[in-house]
C-alpha cells in the first residue's frame, strides 16, 4: 500500500484580494469550520432550513454505520427548490438557462419558462404511465431539453440515470439492464466538430435485449415531425401535446433516491451510485452558495456535461437551486477553433467559470493568444475539477484567464461525494498543487493504512472520516461494494486517492492510490512525476505508468506529448529526465520517455494510464468502453 512517503512540498501561495471574503456567503474559513465542528448536527440543520421542505425531519441525521440516513422523515421535491421557489420569489422572468449550439444557435429559458417546460413533460412522462421509482435512462445532447427532462424525473419521483452520449452501445446496453430502465430518453442526433453523431440508432442496438425498456422518448432535432420506427418509439414534443403546465411535486422521502449515475471502478463493471434526495440537495445547495459563493447577478458556467456527476450537482440541481444563471453548450473548446469557450465568457458576461485540468492544459498548449481576443473581464471565480490541477496550469489559468485577479477553486470531490469536499475557500491564500482544505461540514484527512493521521509532508491515503448529507447511499444492485468504501481504513469513507498535507492542513491530491508506483521500495504518485514534466517548457501533458524492473521493482516510464514547436529528440529526453531529477529526486527519473501526438483519455477526460500500462506489457487492457474516441 502507499503511504508515508515524503513529498517536496513548494510554499508560493496567492492571496486574493479582500472584498472576496468581506463578499463571501461562508465568511471566515476557520470560524466556519469550527461551527461546524462543535455541532455538526446544528450545522446542517441550519443549512437545510435554507431550503423548502413538505415536512420537517425528526433528526439531522441517523449513522449506523456504513448507512446514513438525513433528514429522517422529512418530505420534499428538489424541483420545488430548483423552480417553485424561484417563480414565486421575484426570479419569475430571471433567466434560468443559456444554451449555445455547435452551429452558434443561442436559446434561453427565463424560470418561468423552465418551470412551464418541465411540467409539461413530467405531465407527459405520467401519461406514459412513469411512476415514483421508476428508472428512465438518458442517452441526450446537451441541449436544453436536456435538463427539462431531468427535472421532470425529478418532480414525479422518477429516477434518473443519465449516460454520457459518447458511450458506445455496449455501455449503454449495461447501465440500461442493470438499472432495468422503463424509459429511455434520447435525441435522433448529437453535434460535435462539425459532425452528426446518430444517438437514435445507438440507442436502438442498446435497447435490443432490454425487455425492462417500454417507451423510446425520442428528440427530434433534424427532420420533424420525427418517423417512428418501432412501437417503442414516441416523439419529445408529440407526448406533450395538449399536457397541463401545471404538475403537482411528487412528495418524497428524504432517503428516497433521486438518481442513479454509473461511474467506471478502475477495475470491474460501472458501479451506479445512487443519491437520495434530501441530502443531496442540501449539499449541492450549500456548496453553491457557500462554497462557489453564486450571488443573485452572477452567470454561472460549468463547461461539463449532464452525463457526469460534475453536471448533475453543479450545472442542474446546484445552481438552479439557488437561482442562478447557468450557461450551458454542446461546443467543444477547439471547435470551430480555440475561442469558441472564450467567446461564450465574453458574450454572455460569465462571472463564474468552472472547467477541468485537461482542458487547461489544453489551452496552454495552443496558445494565450486565443484568450486573449476575449474580453474576460466578467469572470470573478474560476474553478477547477477533475484531476490534480498541476501548478503549471493553476499558474496559467490564474494569469491568462483570471488575469491575476480571480480566485481559484480547485474543488475535490467525486461522483461518490455527491458534492465538494475539499477546496480552497474565498479568502483563504491559494498554494499552487494543492486542492486546499476540508469544507466546514466535511471531516478529512491523510492517514496510513491502519488508519493513523500521517505527518505533514507524508504522503498517505485520504479519508473521509463519518458521513455528510450528500454521500452516495448505496451501490445499486450492489450492496457489498458499498460497504466496501466505508470498511477498508477503519470505520472511514476510502477515497482511493493519495495526499500529503503541508503544515498548515493543506491538502494535495497526488492521484489515484492504485496509480501509486514503488520504485526501489520508495511511492511515488503519478501524478507528482507528471506534474514535475508538465513544468518543462515543452511539455504539453504527461502520463506516467509503472514497469517491471529486476532491480528496482519498478521503474518509471512516461509518455508526454509537446507544446506546438517542439519535436522529440533524443536532446529533449535526456533534458526532461534531468528535469524530474532536479525536481523530485533521481528515484523518480524515467527510465523512458515516449513522446505521443494524443494521450489516451476518458471521456470524461482522465487519462487512461491502465491503457498505455496494457500496452506497453502487452496484455489485455481490459474494459475500454470509456475511452474518448
Ligand atoms: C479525481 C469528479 C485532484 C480524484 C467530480 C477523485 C481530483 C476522482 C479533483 C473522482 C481535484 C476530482 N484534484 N483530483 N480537484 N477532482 N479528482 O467521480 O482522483 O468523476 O477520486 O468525480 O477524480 O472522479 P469523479
Amino acid at each position: 500500500m502507499a503511504e508515508d512517503f515524503e513529498v517536496k512540498l513548494e510554499k508560493k501561495a496567492y492571496i486574493p484580494a479582500p472584498h472576496y471574503l468581506a463578499n463571501s456567503a461562508l465568511g471566515n474559513y476557520k470560524e466556519a469550520y469550527n461551527k461546524f465542528t462543535s455541532d455538526p448536527d446544528g450545522f446542517w440543520d441550519e443549512k437545510a432550513r435554507e431550503l423548502k421542505w413538505m415536512r420537517p425531519w425528526e433528526k439531522v441525521r441517523e449513522w449506523n454505520h456504513p448507512y446514513a440516513r438525513w433528514f429522517t422523515s422529512a418530505k420534499l421535491n428538489i424541483t420545488e427548490n430548483c423552480l417553485d421557489r424561484h417563480v414565486n420569489n421575484g426570479r419569475r422572468n430571471k433567466l434560468a438557462i443559456i444554451w449555445r449550439g455547435e452551429d452558434g444557435r443561442e436559446e434561453v429559458l427565463t424560470y418561468r419558462q423552465l418551470y412551464r417546460s418541465v411540467m409539461r413533460f413530467a405531465n407527459a412522462l405520467k401519461s406514459l404511465g412513469v411512476q415514483k421509482g421508476d428508472r428512465i435512462c438518458f442517452y441526450m445532447p446537451f441541449v436544453p431539453e436536456h435538463v427539462v427532462a431531468i427535472l421532470a424525473c425529478a418532480r414525479i419521483g422518477a429516477i434518473h440515470s443519465i449516460v454520457y452520449a459518447g458511450f458506445g452501445a455496449e455501455a449503454l446496453h449495461s447501465r440500461i439492464r442493470d438499472a432495468n430502465a422503463k424509459i429511455v430518453i434520447t435525441a435522433d442526433v448529437g453535434k460535435r466538430r462539425g459532425k452528426t453523431i446518430p444517438l437514435k440508432s445507438i440507442v436502438d442496438d442498446a435497447v435490443r435485449n432490454a425487455p425492462s425498456v417500454e417507451k423510446v422518448i425520442v428528440l427530434c432535432r433534424e427532420k420533424c415531425p420525427l418517423e417512428l420506427y418501432s412501437e417503442l418509439e414516441v416523439d419529445f414534443y408529440g407526448i406533450q401535446e395538449g399536457m397541463s403546465d401545471e404538475c403537482p411535486a411528487e412528495e418524497m422521502d428524504a432517503e428516497d433516491p433521486l438518481f442513479i449515475l454509473y461511474t467506471s471502478g478502475t477495475t470491474g463493471s460501472a458501479k451506479g451510485i445512487v443519491h437520495a434526495c434530501g441530502g443531496y440537495m442540501v449539499g449541492t445547495h450549500y456548496t453553491c452558495k457557500y462554497i462557489f459563493d453564486i450571488k443573485e447577478n452572477d452567470v454561472y458556467w460549468c463547461s461539463a456535461d449532464p452525463g457526469w456527476i460534475t453536471g448533475h450537482s453543479y450545472i442542474v440541481y446546484g445552481p438552479l437551486s439557488v437561482g442562478a444563471t447557468v450557461v450551458i453548450t454542446e461546443t467543444t473548446p477547439d471547435y470551430p477553433d480555440y475561442g469558441v469557450w472564450w467567446s461564450i465568457i465574453e458574450e454572455f458576461g460569465v462571472s463564474i467559470f468552472y472547467t477541468a485540468p485537461t482542458a487547461i492544459r489544453m489551452f496552454m498548449r495552443v496558445g494565450e493568444e486565443w484568450p486573449n481576443k476575449y474580453d474576460l473581464s466578467s469572470l470573478r471565480i474560476i474553478g477547477s475539477v477533475g484531476e490534480p490541477l498541476n501548478p503549471e496550469a493553476f499558474e496559467w489559468y490564474y494569469r491568462v484567464i483570471g488575469k491575476n485577479r480571480c480566485p481559484i477553486l480547485d474543488t475535490w470531490w467525486q461522483t461518490e461525494t455527491g458534492m465538494h469536499m475539499i477546496t480552497t475557500p474565498l479568502g483563504m491564500p491559494m498554494k499552487p498543487g494543492f486542492a486546499g482544505v476540508p469544507i466546514p461540514g466535511v471531516f478529512a484527512d491523510v492517514v496510513d493504512k491502519d488508519g493513523n493521521p500521517v505527518p505533514a509532508g507524508q504522503g498517505g491515503l485520504l479519508v473521509i472520516k463519518g458521513p455528510w448529507p450528500s454521500m452516495m447511499r448505496t451501490v445499486y444492485n450492489n450492496d457489498e461494494r458499498y460497504r466496501k468504501y466505508w470498511t477498508q481504513i477503519k470505520d472511514y469513507y476510502t477515497v482511493g486517492d493519495l495526499a500529503v498535507k503541508d503544515d498548515d492542513g493543506y491538502i494535495m491530491i497526488l492521484g489515484r492510490s492504485d496509480d501509486i508506483i514503488i520504485v526501489a521500495g520508495h511511492n511515488l504518485g503519478t501524478a507528482e512525476v507528471e506534474s514535475a514534466l508538465v513544468e518543462h517548457e515543452a511539455v504539453a501533458e504527461a502520463a506516467v505508468i509503472g514497469v517491471p524492473d529486476d532491480i528496482k521493482g519498478q521503474a518509471v516510464k512516461a509518455f508526454v506529448t509537446l507544446v506546438q514547436g517542439y519535436e522529440p529528440s533524443q536532446k529533449l529526453v535526456s533534458e526532461l529526465t534531468y528535469h524530474v531529477r532536479m525536481s523530485i529526486g533521481p528515484i523518480a527519473m524515467p527510465n523512458a520517455i515516449e513522446f505521443m501526438d494524443k494521450l489516451p483519455k476518458t471521456r470524461s477526460g482522465k487519462i487512461m494510464r491502465r491503457l498505455l500500462k496494457a500496452k506497453e506489457m502487452g496484455i489485455d487492457p481490459g474494459d475500454i468502453s470509456t475511452l474518448e474516441e
